[in-house]
């Protein structure tokens, strides 16, 4: 299980506002769990901490050296940590990834910025992640969504250790739709059986309008679902119930 996460960068002071608040930074409040940033240029050879060259062969922009981002890995690397680079080209970013990566101990992250890191450094790191097919101008952003992701799949770092499970994408589909006081907001009501104490029907309707949700926004990941008679029923339900709702806006 994750007990330790390592990012090296060039720009920790984007890293660590964020992994000091909210939730990241109460995880740590933990003795088995440290998330650290480091600065690349600190193992910078010359005078200026100068860690980026401009390409051979022509190109905009410049490119981070191997050799120091090298120093900085082996500065925190041990026998059981991963290595992972955040590039556009790695393999997307999914909670079953999490799911695998949350089982290692110790996670090195490289955050690259600019044109990344000369591409000799794939020789030296275990996986490539990206976070999506679009290109940010570093790889803080992802690293932090990655990090972000793994540690609240730790148990006993959300309030409810059901909560991660119960989360959208945890069992394949999106979340049930949510409601807090007041009951009635302007032609808006609160469902009546989230009001009746019925837990069992309640359940059901979680369920169903889970399924509901799925089906309007992401329907591809509908078709992979390995349904339940339960749920085929309640999908079921669902369409009739949507073809009758007079105040349907989605
Ligand atoms: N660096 C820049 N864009 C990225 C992306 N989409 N995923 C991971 N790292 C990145």
């Amino acid at each position: 299980m994750l007990k330790r996460v390592d990012i090296l960068t060039l720009f920790p002071e984007l890293i660590d506002p964020y992994l000091s608040s909210s939730m990241l930074g109460r995880a740590q409040q933990r003795k088995d769990l440290v998330l650290l940033s480091h600065d690349i240029r600190a193992f910078a050879h010359n005078k200026h901490h100068q860690v980026d060259d401009i390409p051979y062969g022509g190109k905009m922009g410049m490119v981070i050296q191997v050799e120091p981002t090298l120093l900085a890995l082996e500065s925190v690397k041990t026998k059981v940590s991963k290595t992972i680079l955040l590039t556009p080209a790695g393999e997307k970013l999914s909670m079953s990834l999490c799911r695998d990566l949350v089982q290692t101990e110790h996670l090195v992250l490289l955050s690259g910025h600019y044109e990344g890191f000369d591409s000799r450094l794939l020789n030296y790191v275990d996986r490539c992640v990206s976070v999506g097919d679009y290109v940010l101008t570093g790889g803080e952003l992802p690293a932090l969504t990655l990090t972000d992701t793994l540690i609240r799949l730790l148990p006993g770092v959300l309030g409810n250790d059901e909560s991660a499970v119960m989360d959208s994408f945890f069992n394949g589909l999106l979340d049930w739709d949510v409601f807090t006081r007041p009951q009635k907001f302007d032609i808006f009501k609160v469902p009546d059986v989230l009001v009746s104490g019925h837990h069992q029907n309640i359940e059901h309707w979680k369920i169903k309008s889970s399924l509901g949700n799925t089906w309007r926004y992401r329907p591809d990941l509908l078709a992979r679902h390995p349904f339940n008679k339960e749920e085929r029923d309640l999908l079921r339900q669902f369409f009739v119930e949507e073809d009758k709702n007079e105040y349907n806006s989605r």
